[in-house]
C-alpha cells in the first residue's frame, strides 16, 4: 500500500475522520483529468460520462444499494439532509429523533424545521444502551429518525439494524448519516433498512470534497417533493428540444445541473482502491488499529477514552482526554500536536485519533511524548 500513500515520512496522519489523504491514484485521475480539459477539452465527453456511471455502480457496491437509480450525487452531506427536510411533507406536531452527539450538519436542518411546528429530540447516548436511549424518545408523531453511524466526537458506533428495525416496525422514516464509516467498515443499506443515507466522499472515501452520496429507496423518494429543477434530473435527458418534461423517478431527479466530473474522476479513483483491497479486509485492518490506539490509551494512566472500548461500539475514531488538562489545554495540546506532524482534531472536549488501513502508528509512542514533555504537562 505504500505506493498508494507516499505521505511525507514525518506526519503521521490521523485525521480521516475529517479529512482524508488521496491516494495516488486519485491524484493521478485529478491530474490526467486537469491534462485532458487543456489538451482536448471535452472532446471525450462520452467517456467522462461512462466514468460517471461507474462511479454510481461503486457506490451502489459499497452501500449495498438495490439499484444505481437509488444513487444521487450531490455536493455535500448537508446537502442532502436539507433536500431530505425540506422535501417531506410536514405537520405541526411532528418530530424528528436524532441524538445529542450529531455533528451539526444532522441537527441544525431538523431544528430549523422549528417554523413548520416540528420538534427536535435529541437522545443522551451517554448510557448503557445508546440504541434504547433514542428509541424511547420516538412516538406516533415521529415521522424520521436521524443518526450517525459513527458519532464523530465519540467515535460511538450505532446498531443500525435495530434502530432500522424500529423504525421499520412503526413506520418512522429512517435516515443515516454514514460520512464516519463508508470507506471505514462494510455498510448494507438494505439489511439496516435505511430510507435515506448520506456521506461526502472525503473523509474516509479519500475522495475530495465537494461530491457526496445522496441514497434513496424509492419508497421514500416518493416522500420528497423536489425544490431544485433543471436540464439533469428529467426523465429525458439530453433531449434539449424537448418542451414537455417529467422529473425522472430516479435518484438523478436531486441532480438538477451539470455533475462535478472533477469530483467524479477523482473519487471513481478512491473507490478503486477500496474494491482492489476489499471492504471486509479495510475493515479488520483499519478495527485492528483503533484497538491498538484504545489499548495505548488505556495503558497511559495519564489518559482516558471517550471512545467506548467494548468489540463493536467503535470504528475508526478513538477519542481520549488527557486527566491534567482542561478544554483549552487540550486545544494547546492539539496545536502543539499539528505542530509536530501528528495530524489529528481537537473534538469532544479531547484529543481524536483517526487512521486508516494503511496507517503506520510504529512512531506514535515517540512523537506523543516528545509533545507531551515539551508541553511540560506533568505525569
Ligand atoms: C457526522 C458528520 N456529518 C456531516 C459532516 C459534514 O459533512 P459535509 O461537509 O459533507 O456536509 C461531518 C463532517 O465532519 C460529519 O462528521
Amino acid at each position: 500500500m505504500n505506493e498508494e500513500f507516499p505521505l511525507e515520512p514525518d506526519l503521521i496522519y490521523l485525521n480521516h475522520a475529517a479529512v482524508g489523504v488521496w491516494p495516488r491514484r486519485t491524484a493521478d485521475a485529478v491530474k490526467a483529468f486537469a491534462d485532458e480539459n487543456m489538451r482536448r477539452g471535452a472532446a471525450d465527453y462520452l467517456l467522462w460520462m461512462k466514468t460517471e456511471r461507474e462511479l454510481r455502480v461503486r457506490l451502489k457496491r459499497l452501500v449495498n444499494a438495490a439499484s444505481t437509480d437509488d444513487i444521487a450525487l450531490v455536493k455535500n452531506t448537508s446537502e442532502a439532509l436539507s433536500l431530505i427536510a425540506y422535501g417531506l411533507e410536514w405537520q405541526a406536531g411532528d418530530n424528528v429523533v436524532s441524538t445529542n452527539q450529531e455533528f451539526p450538519s444532522n441537527r441544525i436542518v431538523w431544528e430549523s424545521l422549528d417554523s413548520k411546528g416540528v420538534s427536535f429530540r435529541e437522545a443522551d447516548l451517554s448510557g448503557d444502551d445508546p440504541e434504547a436511549a433514542i428509541i424511547a424518545l420516538c412516538d406516533e408523531s415521529t415521522r424520521l429518525m436521524t443518526v450517525s453511524s459513527v458519532q464523530y466526537g465519540t467515535g460511538l458506533r450505532m446498531d443500525l439494524d435495530r434502530l432500522g428495525a424500529f423504525c421499520r416496525d412503526n413506520n418512522i422514516l429512517f435516515c443515516v448519516d454514514a460520512i464516519q464509516s463508508l470507506g471505514a467498515l462494510q455498510f448494507d443499506g438494505q439489511a439496516c433498512q435505511a430510507d435515506f443515507v448520506v456521506a461526502d466522499g472525503h473523509k474516509w472515501l479519500l475522495g475530495p470534497e465537494g461530491l457526496a452520496l445522496f441514497y434513496s429507496t424509492p419508497q421514500a423518494r416518493e416522500c420528497v417533493s423536489l425544490s431544485q429543477y433543471g436540464w439533469h434530473m428529467v426523465e429525458r435527458v439530453g433531449d434539449f428540444d424537448a418542451s414537455d418534461w417529467t422529473a425522472t423517478r430516479s435518484a438523478r431527479r436531486f441532480e438538477p445541473g451539470s455533475p462535478n466530473m472533477l469530483g467524479v474522476q477523482a473519487l471513481n479513483a478512491s473507490l478503486s482502491l477500496f474494491e482492489d483491497v476489499g471492504m471486509a479486509g479495510v475493515e479488520a485492518k483499519l478495527l485492528g488499529l483503533a484497538r491498538e490506539l484504545v489499548e495505548w490509551v488505556e495503558a497511559d494512566d495519564d489518559l482516558s477514552l471517550i471512545t467506548p472500548n467494548q468489540a463493536g461500539s467503535y470504528a475508526g475514531i478513538v477519542t481520549f482526554r488527557h486527566r491534567y488538562l482542561d478544554h483549552s489545554g487540550h486545544a494547546a495540546l492539539y496545536k502543539a500536536l499539528m505542530k509536530a506532524g501528528l495530524i489529528c482534531a481537537h473534538r469532544a472536549g479531547g484529543i481524536r485519533f483517526a487512521p486508516h488501513f494503511y496507517s503506520d502508528l510504529s512512531g506514535l509512542n515517540k512523537r506523543w511524548s516528545e509533545v507531551i514533555q515539551a508541553q511540560n504537562i506533568i505525569e
